[in-house]
């Protein structure tokens, strides 16, 4: 192959709970044989820490504090991504509803996020990332090779993490009503709030199947790779 069609992107891929980002960077980042990244790991992963130690989730400089001391890693393996907090598996942990609740609280606070954003360029530095979260387009790599915001109808969003929770036995309502609030924090805070870069390429996956927009945005990473190569 030629070399430059081997060049490392940075993607970003941001969007609101329940769109499909995950699924979508995950998949993305096999195809092209590329890291995949979950931000949202790493605040949740904080929020578990926070919660541990009986911190205030309202108190920046001791969360700050609590971020400087710890060590969050994000290890891609072949059966998924793995999030290490101190050396200690909390991927299953981290997906319960205590955290995922605190991770938006957590989030809202800006020096919690420059401690995040100056980790995550470092891990994304070097290319050949899929990364995924709320400001990677806008606020980790402003600069990424290829943006997508991936949105889609809330009612379509709350039905789609109904289903993933009922596997868990959560109640559907209560499932729905979180998501709504969360989706309302992440996007009305002050600091660097849900939203699609200017440059961003906007997919409404509502009506589209995962094959669909999987298809969509391997076709603009793969236009990004030629156009590289012909540079
Ligand atoms: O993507 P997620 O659901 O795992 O994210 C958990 C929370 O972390 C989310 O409610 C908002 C916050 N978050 C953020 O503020 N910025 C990111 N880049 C990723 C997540």
């Amino acid at each position: 192959m030629n070399d430059d069609l081997q060049r490392k992107l940075i993607i970003a891929i941001d969007g609101p709970a329940g769109a499909g980002k995950s699924t979508i960077a995950s998949r993305l980042a096999r195809k092209l044989g590329y890291v995949n990244l979950e931000s949202g790991a790493m605040y949740r992963a904080l929020a578990l820490k926070a919660i541990d130690r009986d911190l205030s989730l309202d108190d920046e400089a001791a969360l700050v504090k609590l971020a400087q001391e710890s060590r969050i890693q994000l290890e891609p393996t072949l059966g998924g991504n793995r999030t290490l907090l101190d050396g200690r598996d909390v991927s299953e942990r981290i997906r319960e509803r205590d955290v995922t609740e605190a991770a938006s609280r957590v989030s809202v606070h800006p020096g919690v996020r420059a401690w995040m954003v100056a980790r995550q360029r470092e891990m994304g530095a070097g290319g050949g990332v899929v990364m995924e979260g709320r400001d990677i387009g806008t606020k980790v790599f402003p600069d990424a090779d290829l943006k997508i915001f991936l949105d889609a109808d809330p009612v379509v969003r709350e039905q789609r993490r109904m289903e993933q929770q009922r596997i868990k036995g959560e109640v559907a309502a209560s499932v729905a009503a979180d998501l709504r609030e969360r989706d309302h924090r992440d996007r009305t805070r002050a600091a660097s709030p849900l939203q699609a870069a200017g440059d961003a390429v906007v997919i409404d996956s509502s009506q589209l199947s995962e094959e669909e927009v999987l298809g969509r945005v391997e076709e603009l990473a793969r236009e990004k790779l030629g156009a590289s190569a012909r540079r």
